[in-house]
C-alpha cells in the first residue's frame, strides 16, 4: 500500500537541494528505515525522482514531486504536470507549499485544480496551508486557514488521497518552531473545519505539522493531539537526522 492514513506520516521536502550522488544517502536511509511502521516519503527535486523511485522500489520509502501544473501538457515552460510525475514513478505530490504560493501572490490561485489533476493521475496530495506572521499578529490566523482550506481542497479529496500540512510561514526555515499550544490549537481548528467538508464524512485526512522540525523537537510535536505526522525541510537533507525524526514517532 502506498499510503495508510491510520499510520504516522514522516515526509521530507528537499526543496532545491540534491544531486545524483545523494542517492547513496537515500540508499543508507532505506537500510535504516526498512521495517518501520509509518508512511515515509521523500520529495526530491524533479531531476532525481526517477532515480529515487528506482532505488526505493522494494522498500517502504515513497517518492513524490514538490508541485505540479493543473494541465496535463502544453506551452508552460518550466512546469511539470501530474501525468509526468506519475510517469516518473512518483506516488505523491505537494500542492500549495507557501514557497510556491508566494510566486502566485497571496491568493490560493489554482491549488484546487492542481490537486484535482493530481488525484485524476493517481497521486496522493499533501495540501499545504499556513499563515504569515502579519496574519497571526492580527489574530486572523484561524479565519485565514479556514479560507485556505475552502479554496484548496477539491471534491476529489478523501482521507486516502489527501493529507493536509499546516506550515506556518513564520516557522519555516527560521528555527522558530510553533509552540505546542500553537500547534495543538491550529490542528484542532483544522480538524474541526474539515469535519464540515462533505468529502470527509467518512473520516478526516491526516494533518501534518511543518516548520523547523528537527530530531530534538520531533518527538514532542508528534505527541500532540491531531498531529498525524511531520513535513520536514532542512533536517530531511541529512539521512541520519531524518532517520532520528522517523524513530521519534
Ligand atoms: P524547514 O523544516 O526547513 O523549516 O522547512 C519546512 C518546510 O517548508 C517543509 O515543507
Amino acid at each position: 500500500m502506498k499510503f495508510n492514513p491510520d499510520l504516522v506520516t514522516i515526509a521530507g521536502n528537499w526543496k532545491m537541494n540534491g544531486h545524483i550522488d545523494t542517492s547513496v544517502d537515500v540508499e543508507k536511509l532505506i537500510n535504516l528505515i526498512n521495517g518501520d511502521d509509518a508512511n515515509i516519503i521523500l520529495f526530491p527535486p524533479y531531476t532525481l525522482i526517477s532515480q529515487f523511485v528506482h532505488i526505493s522500489k522494494n522498500s517502504i520509502l515513497s517518492i513524490g514531486g514538490q508541485d505540479c501544473h493543473h494541465k496535463d501538457s502544453g506551452a508552460f515552460t518550466g512546469s511539470i504536470s501530474a501525468p509526468m510525475l506519475h510517469d516518473a514513478g512518483a506516488d505523491f505530490v505537494i500542492i500549495g507549499h507557501s514557497e510556491v504560493r508566494a510566486l502566485h501572490g497571496k491568493g490560493s490561485g489554482n491549488i484546487m485544480n492542481k490537486t484535482q489533476s493530481a488525484h485524476e493521475n493517481d497521486l496522493i496530495t499533501i495540501i499545504c496551508v499556513g499563515e504569515d506572521r502579519e496574519v497571526r499578529l492580527q489574530g486572523e490566523h484561524y479565519n485565514f486557514i479556514s479560507k485556505q482550506l475552502e479554496d484548496s481542497v477539491p471534491r476529489t479529496s478523501n482521507r486516502n488521497n489527501t493529507i493536509i500540512a499546516y506550515e506556518p510561514i513564520w516557522a519555516i526555515g527560521t528555527g522558530n518552531t510553533a509552540t505546542t499550544a500553537d500547534i495543538k490549537e491550529m490542528h484542532a481548528h483544522i480538524n474541526n473545519t474539515l469535519q464540515d467538508f462533505d468529502m470527509f464524512k467518512k473520516g478526516n485526512p491526516s494533518i501534518l505539522y511543518g516548520g523547523s522540525v528537527n530530531p530534538k523537537n520531533a518527538g514532542q510535536i508528534l505527541s500532540i493531539n491531531n498531529v498525524n505526522g511531520v513535513l520536514v525541510g532542512g533536517s530531511s537533507l541529512d539521512h541520519l537526522q531524518f532517520n532520528e525524526i522517523i524513530k521519534s514517532k
